[in-house]
């Protein structure tokens, strides 16, 4: 049997965790996070797809390659961490938007508690639901999340839509 694939995609300097200002990010290394992306898949009888990229470029590209095309069969849904690109990318929502596929925005701190700048994601508007400030384990969580939402269908799909 085929298992539902999901792309969990990580943005700029996620590559440095563990190393990167510990105090906010924790001391778990981004092979911490794919280790515990693949337990929690397994579980959830999930297929991952894990990457990191430092360019805004590759991410848009892997974003796209979502939508199954000839010869690639994409992917059932996003957990993304855009680290800050959430903040200041509007190609990345547009390739998010674009994707068609139920998505779960993640982030290790509480950006609502940080600066002010971090306080708005672009991301966020394509996103079904968004997870921040509860570690990796927003990861395992994020998971969770869109195995119901591929089980269950439209109506978790659309809860977290509210007015817009
Ligand atoms: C982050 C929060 C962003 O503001 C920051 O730029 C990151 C990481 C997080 O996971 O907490 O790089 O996305």
């Amino acid at each position: 049997m085929q298992l539902p694939l999901i792309a969990v995609l990580n943005g700029p300097n996620l590559n440095m965790l563990g190393l990167r200002q510990p105090e906010i990010y924790g001391a778990a290394t981004l092979d911490d996070v794919e280790a515990l992306c693949a337990e929690t898949a397994e579980a959830l009888d999930l297929a991952i797809d894990f990457r990191q990229t430092n360019s805004e470029g590759e991410l848009v590209t892997w974003v796209q390659d979502c939508r199954p095309a000839p010869g690639r069969p994409g992917a059932a849904a996003i957990l993304i961490n855009p680290a800050g690109l959430s903040h200041t990318s509007v190609a990345l929502l547009d390739a998010l938007l674009a994707a068609e596929r139920p998505i779960v925005e993640v982030h290790l701190s509480n950006i609502h508690r940080r600066e002010e700048f971090r306080h708005h994601s672009y991301v966020s508007r394509a996103a079904v639901g968004v997870i921040c400030g509860l570690g990796i384990r927003g990861y395992a969580l994020g998971l969770t999340a869109l195995a119901e939402i591929l089980l269950d269908g439209p109506d978790l799909r659309d809860a977290g839509r509210g007015a817009r």
